[in-house]
């Protein structure tokens, strides 16, 4: 059992994206090699893995930063919402949709979450998504919905969410990845 390393979380503001960056580069790497092909993820990163500065400007994406004095890095985690219609996708995706979402009829997204390798499974994934759904539930949301990676839907699956069909993503590089869309109903 993984001693028990203290983080708090806070709103991302534009100028963490050069660490957001980084910190999904290297995410993405180290948590998904079982899952994906170090080609897949580098795929991936050219645009459906990375920052949506959209949702830094809206202040519905946080990270989860460490104390100081322990020894795990600082930048613990990142992961958001959105109330927009994009269900994934960073800046380098062109057809990502901002429309407004009517939170009486339509499933907030949940964003973008990604872990420092250092950081895995203690519980940084999930309180970013408690922020998100508290966040969400408060704009008068009832329903989430995301877009999951294969080391995502482990997470998204322990806190209620329910998988829908897997898909092939065709990527830029030529190949295709797996993701699988998931969403939950507000309880
Ligand atoms: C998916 C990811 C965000 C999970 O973050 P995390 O901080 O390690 O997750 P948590 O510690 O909060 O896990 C909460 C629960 O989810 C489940 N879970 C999370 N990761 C798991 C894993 N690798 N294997 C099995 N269960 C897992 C467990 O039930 C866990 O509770 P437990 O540790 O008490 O058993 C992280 O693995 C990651 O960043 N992966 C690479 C990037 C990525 O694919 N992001 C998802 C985009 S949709």
């Amino acid at each position: 059992m993984p001693l028990p390393f203290p983080f708090t979380l806070r709103t991302a503001t534009l100028a963490d994206v050069p660490a957001i960056r980084a910190l999904i580069r290297l995410s993405a790497h180290a948590l998904s090699a079982g899952d994906y092909t170090s080609a897949q993820v580098e795929g991936a990163l050219q645009g459906a893995f990375g920052v949506d500065t959209q949702l830094l400007k809206d202040g519905t994406y946080f990270l989860a930063q460490g104390e100081a004095h322990t020894e795990a890095p600082v930048l613990a985690g990142c992961g958001g919402w959105s109330f927009r219609r994009t269900l994934f996708g960073g800046d380098a995706r062109a057809d990502r949709d901002p429309e407004r979402l009517d939170p009486r009829l339509d499933a907030a997204k949940i964003r973008a979450f990604f872990v420092h390798p250092g950081w895995a499974r203690r519980g940084v994934g999930a309180a970013l998504l408690e922020r998100c759904e508290q966040a969400a539930l408060a704009a008068g949301f009832r329903r989430f919905e995301l877009m999951a990676t294969l080391p995502g839907v482990r997470l998204y699956q322990a806190r209620g969410y329910v998988p829908g069909e897997l898909i092939h993503w065709p990527l830029p590089n030529g190949l295709t990845i797996e993701f699988i869309p998931m969403s939950k109903q507000a309880a």
